[in-house]
């Protein structure tokens, strides 16, 4: 069983000479002002939530965007500061990009092109060029960053996501002694869907400066051998899932991301979470209720309206559950300023006020949706509240709030809904799969999960435990490292 100790070990075996440095957009985090104090924020965010822990196991320095509003304020001459404050383990090192290019790199090319080109939910990708630009030029200033940060050193870069595609190929054309690995967070769509970005050899060969390249499961690791098969000349080895291209090699490889399982397990026994679990009883009405819950941070991709429809559904098709359930969404607003969130928004509004007022009267409201911010222990204490969880996301690399579902769930009760569109679905097979776009199936599977004896709920939960506890975070770092170190030096 790996853990944040034989992590460490390993890192500390293994890349003893080396300076551990991960890249990402998104930092861990955020310094804000509020009240003329300045707070510290977490953002919601898959890729940040597994890598804080991996980080402060490995130590070194994560270089990422600043954008909170006191980020500058708490940053030594470097852009530096360590991180977690109250526990100081590793360096955040923050870069600064101006609102225009945060424009264009970060809402334009990153998240209204390659984030629904890459994730098939039929919202249609926009190409500017301009965003493009600008994409290109703040993948150089985190270059900069790094090379700023590395200096003479032998470092290994461990890049995330799709924001810095062109990353690798900028580092190693200064300082080709650097090993770069890149994790793509969300799915590598099928070649057909790819090959409409007007730019998608140079995201191709950008990717392709790194020796590894991992992905959350096999299938996304086929997409993309079979994109830069069709698509660029490089020479794709099938067998050993490696790209040569001018003399340089790629190994690309599935590692499904993951959780530190005995943290959140060990979170949701805490007495705080009662207590909140009390509170929210009380405040919400739950007592004599059938509790459902839902939350994610509010993106098209994660099948919100088609869960509420669901819910719908549900209240149609066994009347004899009305004022007897209730389903409660938790949300993070995010991306708003792109219209396509803007519409969801409002999609998901009218959406809550239709089924509550179809199915609700003055003593029940089917939805409760609370629009403002939930704390971590609210979000925990309604995990352990749940009946049944739904994750319904149209397609989604991994989906991490449905593992940390499983690892709140201590007490070996409560049902996940879970979309086989999400990577996640590959190892949480004792879930109840129910694809997000069959409403009626949907709604089937709710009375399922409510009808489930408590034997078969516990049988399920026991072995979907298992799975996450045994393949959790220090596991899927640990991996990536031991491949790394395999592939570079032959180890
Ligand atoms: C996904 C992406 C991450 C991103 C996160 C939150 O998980 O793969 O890179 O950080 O969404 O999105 P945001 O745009 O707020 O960083």
């Amino acid at each position: 069983m790996w853990t944040r100790q034989s992590l460490n070990d390993l890192v500390r075996e293994k890349l003893a000479n080396y300076l551990f440095v991960v890249v990402s957009n998104r930092e861990p985090y955020i310094h804000t002002f509020s009240d003329g104090e300045i707070v510290t924020q977490v953002p919601a965010s898959g890729l940040t939530t597994a890598l804080d822990p991996v980080m402060q196991a490995c130590g070194g320095t994560w270089i990422a965007s600043g954008r909170g509003d006191a980020d500058r304020e708490v940053v030594d001459k470097d852009s530096k500061v360590s991180v977690p404050s109250d526990k100081p383990r590793y360096s955040l090192k923050r870069v600064w990009i101006s609102r225009e290019q945060e424009d264009g790199y970060y809402y334009g090319f990153s998240n209204d092109a390659l984030w629904p080109l890459c994730h098939i939910a039929y919202t249609r990708p926009t190409f500017r060029e301009s965003d493009w630009e600008t994409y290109k030029t703040v993948n150089e200033i985190f270059a900069r960053g790094v090379l700023e940060e590395v200096g003479d050193k032998k470092a290994f870069v461990f890049i995330q996501d799709y924001h810095l595609t062109l990353l690798s190929s900028f580092i190693k054309a200064k300082n080709p002694g650097i090993i770069t690995a890149q994790f793509w967070h969300i799915p590598w769509p099928n070649r057909e869907a790819f090959r409409i970005c007007p730019w998608q050899e140079e995201i191709l060969n950008g990717l392709l400066g790194n020796d590894l390249l991992g992905f959350h499961i096999r299938y996304h690791c086929n997409n993309f051998l079979d994109t830069v098969d069709r698509a660029i000349e490089a020479k794709v080895d099938w067998e050993r899932y490696e790209v040569t291209q001018a003399g340089s090699k790629t190994a690309v490889r599935p590692f499904p991301i993951s959780i530190d399982f005995e943290e959140v397990s060990q979170e949701a026994q805490q007495d705080e979470v009662a207590a909140e679990m009390a509170r929210l009883k009380s405040q919400l009405n739950l007592d004599d209720k059938l509790v459902g819950v839902g939350f994610d941070r509010m993106d098209y991709t994660k099948g919100i309206p088609d869960r509420f429809r669901a819910v719908g559904r549900f209240f149609e098709k066994y009347p004899e559950y009305r004022g007897r359930v209730v389903f409660i969404q938790a949300g993070v607003l995010s991306r708003t300023q792109l219209a396509a969130y803007k519409k969801l928004n409002e999609e998901i509004n009218s959406l809550v006020e239709e089924v509550n007022k179809k199915h609700g009267d003055g003593h029940w409201q089917p939805i409760i949706y609370p629009r403002e911010h939930q704390s971590q222990l609210t979000l925990m204490a309604l995990r352990r509240l749940a009946n049944f969880f739904v994750v319904s996301a149209l397609h989604d690399g991994m989906n991490l709030v449905a593992k940390e579902f499983i690892a709140s769930r201590f007490d070996e009760d409560g049902v996940l809904i879970l979309s086989p569109f999400t990577g996640a679905s590959r190892e949480l097979t004792e879930a109840l799969l129910v694809n997000p776009y069959a409403t009626d199936h949907f709604a089937d599977a709710i009375q399922s999960a409510l009808e489930m004896p408590e034997e078969e709920r516990q049988r399920r939960m026991r072995k979907m435990r298992a799975v996450v506890r045994e393949n959790n975070i220090y596991k899927w770092a640990s991996d990536i490292i031991s491949e790394l170190v395999k592939f570079e030096f032959g180890v």
